[in-house]
């Protein structure tokens, strides 16, 4: 250990077994953005890594939940993580408030980020607008939760929406100025050179930024009022043709090429959404569609919509009936999650000089 509080030079490189880690919030329904943005990437990524999807029912509380509808979500988001073809067994499935070693790390991630770093984020402006005095405390320190989320893992791969890559790039920070701080006990408790890795925000496809069916310039969201902005896991095929017929377009057929989209952004939006669920580019779907009106390429769209999301739906609706089932795969995802976070949490005590059992 040298007087300047680096790591000694000598600290062997620390190297990450490769994780994923990801979490979804049970606030409201489930739309095509978390589908497209999040939870079709965690379906993929089983092949490659060790996953751990967390239902993230700490964050819902950051603003108003009435608790029984809280309960009914946690189990529906649940349900949708394995209608979708996540495997419980294989992999991690669980809620996050069961590992209370989220909240405890959470705390001294509090103690490591600074205001002016808080004070950035996009996304808290953005839900607070003018009421910002009226936000909770939660709120503002969300991003901090979500990093011990992720570190708890030492994860090292994050799959999310574009709309999550800032909190990712501060739980990178966060995580390295930890290991800056507490450099030279991370070095004489065997750690190596770091104790967290730096994780990486995973957003790839043409679907990263869903936006709204009622407006390109704003992302599909559960929070927007109207219901025809979005597409929910739970909606039936009716409703999703008609949510796609009126969907928001301008009276022009559709472009040859790519860059034909740029000003367009609720044919750019609709074009995506196909490419992600037929697995395709935007380019290509426009070499089949290019120079075809929205009427249609929209019951085409609605077509393909209702063909990828109806197994899923069906399968969502049946679990969820199951509660004894849901509950048990909650609970057993949850134990085998507070092994790895008791694990990590034992280190950060040590690395911080805690006194423990
Ligand atoms: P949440 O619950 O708002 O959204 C869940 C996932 O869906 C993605 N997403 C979208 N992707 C594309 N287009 C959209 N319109 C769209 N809307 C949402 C989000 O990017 C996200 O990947 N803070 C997170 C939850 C979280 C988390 C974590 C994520 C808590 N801890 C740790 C990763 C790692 C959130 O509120 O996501």
């Amino acid at each position: 250990m040298d007087a300047s509080g680096t790591a000694p030079a000598t600290a062997p490189k620390t190297v990450f077994k490769q994780k994923v880690f990801s979490g979804v919030q049970p606030t409201g329904n489930l739309h095509l953005g978390n589908y497209l943005g999040a939870v079709t990437k965690f379906v993929d990524l089983q092949d490659r890594y060790d996953c751990i999807y967390c239902v993230v029912d700490l964050h819902a509380i950051t603003v108003w939940q009435d608790p029984p509808e809280l309960t009914r979500a946690i189990r529906e988001v649940t349900a949708a993580f394995l209608a979708a073809g996540i495997d419980p067994k294989k992999h991690i499935v669980f809620n996050q408030s069961q590992v209370a070693e989220h909240a405890e790390l959470a705390w001294v991630f509090n103690c490591v980020a600074r205001l002016g770093w808080m004070n950035r984020m996009t996304q808290f402006k953005e839900k607070t607008g003018k009421d910002r005095e009226n936000a909770s405390l939660g709120l503002y320190a969300y991003p901090s939760l979500m990093a011990a989320d992720i570190l708890v893992y030492r994860a090292t791969h994050v799959p999310v929406g574009e709309d999550q890559k800032q909190h990712v790039e501060l739980a990178r920070d966060i995580a390295q100025k930890f290991n800056n701080d507490f450099g030279p006990q991370i070095a004489s408790h065997g750690f190596g050179d770091a104790f967290f890795p730096l994780p990486e925000p995973l957003i790839q496809g043409p679907a990263t930024r869903v936006m709204s069916l009622r407006d390109g310039s704003k992302k599909m969201s559960k929070s927007d009022p109207s219901d025809q902005s979005r597409i929910a896991l739970t909606d039936d095929a009716d409703a999703i043709a008609m949510k796609i017929r009126r969907a928001k377009t301008d009276p022009d057929p559709l472009p040859h090429e790519e860059k034909g989209l740029e000003t367009r952004p609720e044919a750019d939006n609709l074009v995506g959404i196909y490419a992600a669920l037929s697995g395709k580019t935007r380019a290509d779907v426009l070499k089949e569609f290019g120079g075809a009106q929205f009427s249609v390429f929209k019951p085409a769209l609605a077509d393909l919509l209702v063909a990828k999301l109806s197994p899923i739906t069906a399968e969502m609706r049946r679990l969820k009936d199951d509660v004894s089932y849901i509950d048990s795969v909650l609970a057993d995802g949850s134990a085998r999650a507070q092994v790895i976070a008791a694990e990590t949490m034992k280190s950060v005590k040590d690395i911080v000089g805690f006194v423990r059992r």
